[in-house]
Formats: C-alpha cells, structure tokens, sequence
C-alpha cells in the first residue's frame, strides 16, 4: 500500500520549488493534497499570483492524483484558519502539515531594517506557527497528525546576511520540539528538515569568485526533489516513533543534526571569578568552539 494512503496534506508554499515536489510525492504516496501558494515573489513584494500553485494541482492530477489549491497567506492567522479549512472543506480531515511556504529579505545586520526582519519573521515563523495551531485543533480532536517544518543551516549553522532568516529557521526548530512535546499526548508528531536545492532561493547566491563558483556549481545538482522523499517519509506512520527530530537532506544524503547540547564542561567546586574563567575554564572550553565561518564548518558544503 502507498505509504500515505488515505491522508489528507496540506503543503505551504508548493507551487514551485522544494515544497512543489514535496506535494508532488505525497500525491504519488496516495495523499490528497492541498496545494497552498500565494505565488509570491522571492521577497514576497508585488502581487501574487494562483498559477504556481494550479500548475502543481494539474501535475498532480496528470499522474492521477487528488489535490485543490489554496491561495491564502500563511502569515496572517485567520488566513492560515482558512487553509486548514479548505483541507476539510475538499477531503473531510488533515493529517499531514508540511510548512514550506518562504521568503528571503537578505540585508548585512547593520544595514537590516525593521521591515525586512518582520517579513521574514512573519512568514516563516509566524506562518508556520499559525498553520500548525489552526491544525492542532483537528489534530487534537481525531488524536493522530504530522507536522513536518522547513528549516535551514542558515539558522543551525549561520550564514552571512541572513540575521532575519536564520532566527526564523531556529525559530522553526524550537516551536517544532515544543509542539513535538505538548502534542505527544494527543499522537501527533513534528520534526524539521533542513532542505538543500538548487530553486530560486539559491539561484540568487553569489557566484563571484571562483570558490562560491564552485559552491554553485555544487549546489546546481542538488535539485528539489531530493528532499521529498524524507517529507513524506516523516509523514506516514512508518515515522511513529520519530519526533521531535532535526534532518538535514543534501542530495543524497540524509543528516541528523545535533541539537545544542552541552559540548563539554567546566567545574570548580568554590565557583567561578571572571578571571579564573579566563585562566581555567576558556582554554577547555574554547577547543571545542565550532568555526563562526559557514564552510569552515565541520557540515560543510562539499557534497560527498
Ligand atoms: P521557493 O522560493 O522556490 O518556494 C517558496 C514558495 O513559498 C513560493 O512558491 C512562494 O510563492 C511561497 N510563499 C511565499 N510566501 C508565502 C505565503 N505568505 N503564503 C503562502 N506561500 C508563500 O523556495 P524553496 O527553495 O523551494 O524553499 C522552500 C522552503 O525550504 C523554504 O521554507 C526555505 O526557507 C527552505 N529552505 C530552502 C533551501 C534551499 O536550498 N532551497 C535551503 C534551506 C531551507
């Protein structure tokens, strides 16, 4: 049997890119889909448009799957309450919730304005924070759901120019664990993906100097669809033990990553001076510092 027969996903932001080929897999799963896009511009400026998103229902329905499509903002909470609805209205329940839908207002910290950190703010982490509320009412009631939320090493890891976007994506990561918490009880589970593709997301990444060519070039076979399979994955029952999880997905690759968690200790029995930080504890404590330089990072961006 398909792994999501029978269940009903609502996919954010799935006319194009990553969150397109997530529907894309879960209809072919068996799912009936909500195909949810506001056919937004990469910084969400200017006028939407539906098309996005009715091109993704007709590929759907191409390869004879179910879906309907849903043009409201996830950054707004009533609008969010009608996207959940429309899943109800079309197929009579919700089981899956994939929080894809995103934009980018990259800006250097000091440069950033009040403006583009809230556009950013509101629609990755206020969206997903008010699709998955209007969600945990039906999910409560029937006593099962997934939540599967789009993060990003930019928050896990850091990236330049991203201040707003990073604390969103870390953002995901904790009102993921928290509603993997609070919701256990009623069976519903919630875990994040930090996606890698080439879209349009990325295709705006420099590619100046012959090391980010290289970045690009990389990144440039890392197409959408790689990271469908996990979604779904985390999707069905075959994950009922899985949540409360960070993944990342790189290619072909599939990552867990660590969670902050102490990497090492500094005790002394009589306390601590700030001197005595800096002669005894620091140089411990310093070995095990990770490098403020992305690439430099142990995940780095050399596909294996
Ligand atoms: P994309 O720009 O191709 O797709 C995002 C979609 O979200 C667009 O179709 C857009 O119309 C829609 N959208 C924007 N604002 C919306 C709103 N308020 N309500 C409903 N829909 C809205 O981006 P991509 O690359 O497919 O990214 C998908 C997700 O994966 C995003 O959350 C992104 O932050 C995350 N991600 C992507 C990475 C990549 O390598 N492409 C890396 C890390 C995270």
């Amino acid at each position: 049997m398909p792994m999501l027969e029978g269940k009903v996903a609502i996919v954010t932001g799935a006319g194009g890119g990553i969150g397109r080929e997530i529907a894309l897999a879960m209809a072919l799963a068996g799912a009936k889909v909500v195909v949810n896009d506001i056919g937004a511009s990469l910084t969400g400026l200017g006028e939407g448009s539906a098309t996005p998103g009715e091109q993704t229902k007709a590929i759907i329905e191409q390869r004879g799957g179910q879906a309907v499509t849903n043009t409201d903002s996830v950054a707004d909470w009533e609008s969010a309450r009608r996207i959940v609805a429309s899943a109800i209205d079309a197929f009579g329940r919700v089981d899956i919730v994939v929080n894809n839908a995103g934009i980018l207002r990259d800006q250097i910290f000091h440069k950033m304005t009040p403006e583009e950190w809230r556009a950013v703010i509101d629609v990755h982490l206020n969206g997903s924070f008010y699709v998955s509320r209007a969600a945990a009412e039906p999910f409560r009631a029937q006593g099962s759901g997934a939540f599967v939320h789009m993060t990003s090493t930019s928050g896990l890891v850091g990236n330049f120019g991203q201040a707003n976007y990073a604390a969103a994506k870390l953002g995901v990561v904790a009102l993921s664990k928290s509603i993997a918490l609070d919701m256990q009880r009623f069976g519903v589970r919630s875990n994040c993906i930090a996606p890698f593709a080439w879209s349009r997301m990325t295709s705006s990444i420099p590619a100046e100097t012959p090391e980010q060519q290289a970045r690009v070039e990389k990144l440039k076979r890392m197409t959408p669809e790689k990271n469908a399979p996990l979604a779904v994955f985390l999707a069905s029952d075959a994950a009922a033990d899985v949540t409360g999880q960070v993944f990342a997905a790189r290619n072909n690759e599939i990552f867990l990553m660590s969670q902050p968690r102490p990497l090492r200790s500094a005790h002394r029995g009589e306390g601590w001076t700030p001197e005595l930080i800096a002669e005894h504890a620091m140089p411990a404590l310093r070995a095990q510092f990770l490098p403020l330089d992305r690439s430099a990072d142990v995940f780095s961006w050399d596909p294996v």
